[in-house]
């Protein structure tokens, strides 16, 4: 059995020798100390249970349960009080004690309250080191020997037990949040929550709920009260990813909370506390945002307090065939597929091609191959990727549309989306006509419109349209 080891911190000498004898009858170990500063010192992390006065030499019992339970939250406190403290009594059990015994007391009451207490203490230790083991499991791994990303894994474990704020930045897919996780899974706070929040997926207009949580009647659909993000991941970690998308007046918003760690739900002045720590990821070149006017300062430096990189995948060209090999065993497991190779081709085609969607790309193009590749080879015909498609198109538009904004925004009443629309139009049928050398019929079968949509469309935009057009590339 594991040994009882106690600490009594009581400045009554007398006391503080009877309970240590009886319990050292009892088969525990006890340190007694007659002020406060001496018993927290002698606190280990094998201490199961501290007896404590309320009254002490050098301050109040009270303060010192708040800084026990801040420090050793699985060490049990027993609250030692003279009679007539009923009010400080029921203060200590609200600070968590977990039980009190009032002067002069019973050795048997004592020491089956001890047991009770170092069995709850074994039993709090147990589903821990269980948890730890289960979550084990679930902490996604991270793959990569690449030199530009050992140089991440070191800045984790750099930040991980420094319970500071971690801007991370790369492209999409480069696997931001699973380096967050990785921060969170490594640090204090690991038994805490990891609470992810994409401020790009919300609607602009209810951020600030999904963030600081309301009461019931804040608005007029909030039937029930909501705690929000906030307030879930108290004791964890709250992951903003996106937050270049945040609107400028949330960012005055969030820059309050991350100042003092203070907020009040939607419709209550109810001001909360909440103790977490804060990582933000983006995409975005956030300096930039700031030097437009888009993402204020403040909060900037407020996020940036470490900025981790996420270096693209084909940038680390090392890591590429060692992710695709983990992603293969995972979606073996995942879809109970039976084991498969990648042949010489698909292997030179997965470190030739340049990932535009990074590591997701290359996830998501292993699974669909475990899935739909018969026998046990994946061939390069086997490897297709929906991104291409996707990413070259939405880069391409990304960079016009921006310039016609910046251009439009000036004018009062712009008219964006039918310009933008109606050039990108232009654009198709030119391109489909360029390609079909003036052939509209064959125009008409690629572009999937119909041959009188195709002319009233040449005539509109003015298209030259004759068999001499040169294809182009
Ligand atoms: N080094 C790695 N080892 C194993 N898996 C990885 C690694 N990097 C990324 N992944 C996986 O790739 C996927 C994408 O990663 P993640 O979601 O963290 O990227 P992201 O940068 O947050 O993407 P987005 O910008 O699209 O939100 C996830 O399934 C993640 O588990
Ligand atoms: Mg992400």
């Amino acid at each position: 059995m594991q040994r009882k080891e106690i600490v009594v911190i009581d400045d009554d000498e007398s006391i503080a020798w009877v309970v240590k004898s009886a319990l050292e009858q009892h088969g525990c170990k006890v340190a007694t100390k007659g002020t406060i500063s001496r018993g927290i010192k002698s606190i280990k992390d094998s201490t199961k249970v501290v007896l404590l006065d309320l009254v002490l030499p050098d301050g109040s019992g009270l303060d010192a349960l708040t800084e026990i339970r801040e420090m050793y939250p699985d060490v049990t406190v027993i609250i030692i009080t003279a009679h007539g403290r009923m009010q400080s009594t029921i203060e200590a059990m609200k600070r968590g004690a977990y039980d009190y015994l009032e002067k002069p007391f019973d050795i048997e009451e004592l020491i089956l309250i001890i047991d009770r207490a170092c069995r709850d203490f074994d039993l709090r230790r147990e589903v821990k080191s269980l948890k730890k083991e289960v979550f084990a499991g679930e902490i996604p791994q991270m793959i990569g020997k690449s030199p530009n990303i050992v140089r991440v894994f070191k800045q984790i474990g750099r930040v991980a037990g420094k319970d500071i704020t971690v801007l991370i930045t790369g492209e999409s897919g480069t696997g931001k949040e699973l380096v967050a996780r990785a921060i969170h899974f490594n640090s204090d706070r690991s038994d805490g929550r990891f609470v992810a929040v994409n401020l790009a997926s919300i609607p602009a207009n209810l951020i600030e709920g999904e963030l600081f949580g309301w009461v019931k009647g804040a608005f007029s659909e909030a039937k029930k009260a909501y705690q929000g993000k906030i307030a879930y991941a108290d004791g964890g970690t709250l992951f903003l990813d996106e937050i270049a998308e945040l609107d400028i007046n949330l960012q005055a918003k969030l820059l309050r909370f991350m100042q003092d760690r203070e907020f009040a739900p939607l419709g209550s002045n109810d001001v909360k506390k909440a103790d977490i720590r804060i990582m933000g990821a983006t995409n975005r070149d956030l300096k930039k945002a700031v030097e437009e006017g888009r993402f204020r300062d403040d909060l900037y430096y407020r996020f940036n307090v470490v900025e981790i990189k996420i270096p693209l995948l084909r940038n680390r060209h090392e890591d590429i065939l060692p992710l695709a090999r983990y992603f293969l065993k995972l979606a073996e497991k995942k879809f109970h597929t039976e084991e498969k190779q990648l042949t010489r081709d698909a292997k030179k085609f997965l470190q030739h091609y340049d990932w535009p969607g990074n590591v997701r790309e290359l996830e998501n193009m292993i699974y669909k191959a475990v899935v739909l590749s018969s026998g046990t080879t994946i061939e390069e015909r086997d490897l297709s990727s929906d991104e291409i498609a996707r990413f070259t198109i939405k880069d391409f538009f990304e960079e016009k549309i921006k310039r016609y904004l910046s251009e439009m925004a000036k004018l009062e009443n712009g008219n964006l989306y039918e310009t933008i629309l109606c050039e990108v139009e232009k654009a198709i049928i030119e391109i489909a006509v360029d390609y079909t050398h003036g052939n509209q019929l064959k125009a008409t079968r690629i572009l999937g419109i119909n041959r009188n949509t195709l002319h009233s469309k040449i005539k509109e935009y003015k298209i030259k349209c004759n068999s001499n057009r040169k294809k182009k590339k």
